[in-house]
Formats: structure tokens, sequence, C-alpha cells
């Protein structure tokens, strides 16, 4: 890959750090995102060609409050800061940052000025704003280049040093034409050409990993879902029969999935595989267990014995290969973001690692670039666009304790629920839907007679980048069908919700 052009995106705790990122590899630019506190030394290392500071919760005036290192508007490259980013980029070259009377919240009109960052920007317009306090003295040099009512400096720009504050957020839809503010800062201002590509990703990354791995040997964590089929695609390609692929059948799969991802390894691909089923081990570790971090960590912890068992059967094995992507990755909390659940694929080893390192070649991807690389390397559309399934599988959609009877009729709710989906040609438009079976039993009346069973929840989302989600407005004569055929087909079920919540306030999994 030619990493010349790479935005440095500095995190410094805002919650839409990711969308920045999305936006920026939208326009063929590599970018990542690393904490405000990384040293200058690294930042430095990393050779940037632009930076980007992203918003945060705090005020730069407070003691303790989150600085970067003053070279980084030394460094020759454009950097733009974005709110907190900003106001920093503001306050730490001389300019007086301070609360404000009339705090902005929400869609404001703005007027923008000539700049090459609003390059075909319709100068009046609506930004996205959320912030407290605002630039009331902007540093030498420095131009106002957009207003609002509140806001004198909603956006200013030193354009000789190349240093660019804006106050709204671009990233996110509310703020119209924000697209083409990134494209212009990356196009008329930073001067890319744009050569981020699926291709590109997936050929240097198959270089890299021959050239590092060479022929030692690498065992892949195979669940079947996208990314880690994905992955296990890719370093096929690279490293042939030096790659195991392990299979764990936890018992925590859905109906019919152990068969399929087998068939398709083993027909399709002439891939080293391996299945260990280890049900009834997982299960007994999972015994008695009801809170959902604690599940996800046992999920997680035995998903890493198994790995060390089998390979060790298998001879020396150097690598161990994760289909992790980086909204995982962030969400498990790489800045100041909170941690909201921890995913099992991401950290959490036992001290006892027989590896001598984890390969984790998606982690910079996000779902839809990981969905664009299986194409790239020639996967059948049907295995690319298979849903997400999380690491921990059932065990985070049964409620409370997992047992072999709620799993059993979870799985059959669920298989029908996915069936009906598809029969209502719904499965493209709706990202993610599965069934829950939640930890509570309510009565019903079934043939005259009192039932005391469990409720099945129904949940359905549209997203495009799983941070935040819709529930899907899926028709209701498809509703009633499935909650007909999952009251009729499966036994222990008499009552059908369907979830209704967004994420935010609610997280698409249930636990
Ligand atoms: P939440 O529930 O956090 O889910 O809104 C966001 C997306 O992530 C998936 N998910 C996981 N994926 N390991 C994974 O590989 C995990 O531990 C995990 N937990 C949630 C979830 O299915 C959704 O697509």
């Amino acid at each position: 890959m030619d990493t010349k052009e790479f935005v440095l995106i500095l995190d410094f705790g805002g919650q839409y750090n990711q969308l920045i990122a999305r936006r920026v590899r939208e326009e063929n630019v590599y970018c990542e995102v690393h904490p405000y506190t990384t040293p200058f030394e690294k930042i430095k290392e990393m050779s940037p060609s632009a930076v980007i500071f992203t918003g945060g919760p705090n005020s730069v005036y407070d003691e303790g409050s989150p600085k970067c290192d003053v070279r980084i508007f030394e460094m020759g490259v454009p950097v733009l800061g974005i709110c907190y980013g900003a106001q920093l980029m503001a306050y730490m070259l001389g300019g007086k940052v301070e609360n404000a009377a009339n705090r902005e919240y929400g869609k404001i009109e703005i007027d923008y000025k000539d700049s090459p960052f609003y390059k075909d920007v319709t100068k009046h317009n609506i930004c996205w704003m959320s912030h407290n306090d605002y630039i009331s003295k902007l540093p030498e040099g420095f131009t106002v280049t957009g207003t609002t009512n509140n806001c004198p400096s909603a956006s200013f720009e030193n354009a000789g040093k190349a240093l660019y504050g804006i106050q709204f957020h671009l990233e996110v839809n509310h703020t119209n034409e924000g697209s083409k503010m990134i494209h212009n800062f990356l196009y008329e201002i930073c001067k890319f050409k744009g050569n981020w590509n699926m291709a590109n990703f997936v050929e240097s990354q198959i270089n890299y990993l021959k050239e590092k791995i060479g022929d030692r040997k690498a065992l892949c964590a195979l669940s079947g879902g996208v990314d880690s089929s994905v992955c296990a695609v890719l370093m096929h390609k690279a490293i042939g029969k030096n790659l195991t692929c392990i299979f764990v059948d936890h018992g925590l799969l859905r109906k019919g999935e152990a068969e399929s991802v087998e068939k398709m390894f083993t027909e399709q691909y002439d891939i080293n595989f391996v299945k260990v089923d280890v049900k009834d081990q997982f299960l007994s570790k999972l015994k008695g267990v009801t809170e959902p971090e604690k599940k996800r960590k046992i999920i997680g912890e035995e998903f890493i014995r198994v790995f060390e068992k089998e390979a060790k059967k298998i001879g020396t094995v150097d690598y161990l290969v994760q289909g992790t992507i980086y909204p995982d990755v962030i969400e498990s909390g790489l800045g100041d973001a909170a941690v909201i659940k921890s995913h099992h694929n991401v950290g959490g080893l036992p001290d006892h690692v027989d590896f001598k390192e984890i390969i984790e070649p998606l982690r910079l991807l996000f779902k839809d670039e990981v969905r664009r690389a299986g194409i790239e390397l020639g996967m059948p559309e049907d295995m690319v666009w298979r849903q997400p399934f999380p690491g921990p599988g059932l065990g985070i959609r049964v409620i409370g304790e997992v047992t072999e009877d709620k799993l059993d009729i979870l799985r059959d709710a669920d298989a029908i629920f996915r069936e009906e989906i598809k029969n209502a040609a719904l499965d493209r438009s709706i990202n993610q839907y599965f069934a829950v079976i939640t930890d509570m039993k309510s009565v019903g009346v079934m043939g005259d007679m009192r039932t005391y069973e469990y409720t099945i929840a129904l949940r359905a989302v549209t997203t495009t980048d799983f941070m935040t989600a819709d529930w899907a407005k899926i028709p209701y004569e498809v509703l009633d069908k499935v909650a007909n055929r999952i009251i009729n087909e499966v036994a222990h079920v008499n009552r059908i919700c369907y979830d209704i919540t967004s994420k935010p306030p609610a997280t698409i999994e249930w636990e």
C-alpha cells in the first residue's frame, strides 16, 4: 500500500470520531484514529500527511483537559480541528476560548466565507453544533471563515500554515454539504490523489502477510461470520497451507450454521479446516452465569484455550489470526470513550498464550470495507453479505443463564425469523436481524389451557456503521407471520415482542 497519503485522526474523546474516519476513507484516503495521548515522537514516526483533531467533551481552559503537543502545528502538514479540536488549536496558538452565554446545540444557520475549504459549498447554510464554549479571540495570523449568530469564529483558518478549525461537526449528516468540506480539505488543501481502495489494500495486505509470516504457521479463528471468513480467505491467499482454520462449535451457533460453514470452507476452498466440538465444555463453564460481561469474558477466554489446545496438536504455531475489525477496536475503548461492551475478540487474553503473536489483518477496516475486501478476494456474494454475528454468539442472545433448552428454543425461533425476512426480500435492506430469548416467562392461553412460557424478542436494525442504528420498520404482515410461525412451530414460547429501540439508547445486541 502506498502509505504516503495518511490522515492521522487524534481522538479527544468525541462521540463522532469513527464517523470522521469513515468520511475520510469514503474519499479514498487512508486514515487511522489514535488517542490524543500518542507521544509526539510516535506521531512523527507515523509521518502523517494531514492531521484531524476530533471533538471532545472537555473545556480547553480546564486544568487537566486533553491537550496535544504544540509541535504538531509545526510539522508542515495541514491540520483540521473539529469542535473541541478547533478550540484546542485556537487556544494552544494564543487565542481565547470562553464559556458561551448561549450554547449552541443542533442545526444552526451559518454563513461561510470564500475559502478552498468551502469550494462549491452553499454560503448560507445549516451546520450541526454541539458546544458550550466558543472562541472569543483567534490567534494571530488566523481569519474568520464562518459565523453563526452566537459564534463569531464558527470557522477559521491560517491558510499560509494550512491550519483550519471548525466549531461545527462536518462529519454528521445534519451538516449540509459536510462531505464536500471533507473532500475539499483532502483534495483542495492537502492536494491528495486518493489512493486508498480495497484492491490495493487486499494486495498490500497479502504481500505484507506473506513476508511477515514466511514459512511459519498460523491458526485462524473461524466463526463463519463475514469478518473471520474474509480474514481466513485473505490469509489463505497469503500463506496457503501454512494456515489452519479452526472452527469452534461452541454450541452457541445458529441453526444449521456449523454444517454450512464446514461445507463452504471444505468444498469451496482448499483450506486446512479443523472443526472442534466443544459444546459441553462451553455450556458447563457458563452454568449459573447470568451477568453479560462475565458471560462474554468466559466465552472469549474459553475460545483462546481451545485454540491453544488445538495449536499444540498441530505442532509449532506462531500466529493466531483473528477477524477483529475497526469498530470492535474503537468500541472496546481506544481513547477516552466509555467501554460499552468488551468484544470477545479484542483483549481479554488469558495470561498463558502459546502463540508468538496475534494477527488481525482486518483491524483497520470498517464493516463495509470488509465486505468489499471479500468481493475483491473473489468470495461468493452470499457469504460476503451475511449479516454480522457476534463472537460470543447466541451466548449473548440468551438472556440470563445459558442452557441447552433455551438455546434450542432460540435457534428455532431465530431460523424462522431469518427465513421470513429473506422471503420478504428484506435481507439486504435490514442490516442485522435476529431473535433473543428473554429470561422472562409469562402467562398465555393455548387450546383452552393456561401456558406459562418464554417470551421471544425480535430485533432488527438498519445501520451503516453499527455504531448507531435504527429499529427496522418491518411491515406488520411480516411480523405477524413470524410471530404466528414461532408460536406454532416452537414449543415453550407463548409471547413475541418486537424491539423498537434505536441505538443509542439501546445497543443492537441485548447483552
Ligand atoms: P452492539 O450490541 O454493541 O453491537 O450495538 C454492535 C455490533 O457488534 C456486534 N457485536 C460483536 N461482534 N464480538 C463481535 O465480533 C463481540 O463480542 C460483539 N458484540 C457485539 C453486534 O452483533 C453488532 O453487529
